[in-house]
């Protein structure tokens, strides 16, 4: 029998730096008898070295499509885009199982390869919750993201280039001291705060000094009486996490800030679950996706009155890759062990029968028998 294996490709995505797999994973799977194998990745948060010193085998950047057959090639973001076969397993995020643009073509290339797809995003455990996410990291950084825009705002400045953080600690500084030493004074509202994302962007505001009383954490009790909520106009950021799985009333509206006229608190919105363009958005005052290069759009908030800004960047994590890797990677481990025993495991059955499924409609979509 063959020694269980991973291969970990580099990821060519511009600013990602974060990795399915760190360096301290590694070395439990290599501690489990699993040979993992590692491309030199300078892009990536975590050094080559580290990864050797673990016990992993270093090979070549992108030099994937060349490892045995049999090797499984793990990865985060998508492949670059490209019509060649796929003869692997593949484990990532395929964005490619909600009709996303390119899907059928994507998917056409594991059927002329005879490669599997197991897709990171719909690996869940027994409660049909994921078993990795990074939800908590994205809520952390979306929340330091709204007291940094706070920040420039109190200076009359607009929020400039992000880019990210080396580590959690140094993210916290950086956002105390641009806020001239503390949070504390500042007020915030999470709305999903008992969610994955609401619990990070809850610890930013504990971490940066904010008050206990001074963070309102709402959920679906406090929604229940349904918007548009005046208390958010109350608070000088207000962070969005629900996760959006039906129409619910509007949480916020561009006639609740004109009606609050020239004293409203808030100034900075961050809709860390980005339902940008969805028709059900319960944040409908603004249409398009920040980025870290333009962190911020302003919101049409009526003449004399204070400006407001919301940030809508949908891959917020990026800006703390190392703890957003670490703990990913830790979560995904428990499934990795299992891996070998893919035929078998809940898991990895679940994820391989829904690839089937979205296989065959790729085929008939690219008209392939
Ligand atoms: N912007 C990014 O970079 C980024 C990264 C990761 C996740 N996300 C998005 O963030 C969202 C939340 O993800 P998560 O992993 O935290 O989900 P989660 O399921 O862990 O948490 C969602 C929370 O929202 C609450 N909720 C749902 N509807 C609500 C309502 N009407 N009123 C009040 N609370 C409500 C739930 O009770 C739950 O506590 C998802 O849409 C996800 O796609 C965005």
């Amino acid at each position: 029998m063959s020694v269980p294996s991973f291969w970990l490709r580099c990821e060519t995505k511009q600013f990602e730096r974060r990795a399915a797999l760190t360096p301290a994973t590694a070395k439990k799977l290599i501690d489990a008898g699993f040979d993992i194998t590692v491309e030199r990745d300078e892009q990536r948060i975590f050094d080559d070295a580290e990864y050797e010193a673990a016990g992993c085998k270093l090979v070549a950047n992108n030099s994937w499509p060349s490892a045995p057959q049999h090797i499984p090639i793990l990865g985060l973001k998508e492949l670059p885009e490209s019509d060649d076969p796929l003869i692997h397993t593949h484990i990532h995020f395929g964005h490619c199982y909600k009709n996303q643009a390119g899907w059928s073509k994507f998917l056409a290339r594991f059927y002329k390869g005879q490669g599997t797809l197991y897709d990171l995003e719909f690996l869940n455990d027994d409660n049909g919750r994921r078993v990795a996410a990074f939800g908590y990291h994205a809520g952390f950084a979306g929340a330091a993201a709204g007291a940094l825009a706070v920040a420039a705002d109190k200076k009359g400045e607009k929020l400039g280039l992000l880019e990210p953080y080396p580590d959690e600690a140094t993210m916290v500084e950086d956002v105390k001291r641009r806020l001239g030493g503390s949070g504390k004074g500042l007020k915030a509202l999470v709305i999903g705060a008992l969610g994955r994302c609401g619990r990070g962007a809850v610890d930013l505001f504990r971490k940066i000094g904010l008050d206990e009383d001074d963070i309102l954490k709402w959920d679906m009790a406090e929604t229940a009486k349904g918007g548009p909520f005046e208390e958010i106009l109350d608070v000088d950021i207000f962070v969005n996490c629900i996760y959006l799985s039906s129409p619910i009333p509007h949480f916020l509206t561009h006639e609740t800030i004109r009606n609050a006229g020239p004293n409203r608190r808030l100034s900075a919105v961050v809709d860390v679950s980005c339902d940008t363009t969805n028709p059900h958005n319960p944040i409908p005052i603004y249409s398009i996706n920040t980025t870290f290069s333009a962190p911020t759009v302003p919101v049409e908030v009526g003449t004399g009155n204070p400006l407001l800004s919301v940030i809508s960047i949908d891959h917020l994590p990026t800006l703390l890759p190392r703890e957003a890797s670490e703990q990913f990677s830790s979560d995904l481990l428990p499934s990795l062990l299992q891996f070998p025993q893919r035929d078998t495991a809940r898991v990895w059955r679940d994820a391989e029968k829904l690839f089937r499924e979205k296989l065959t409609a790729a085929v008939k979509v690219e008209s392939l028998q």
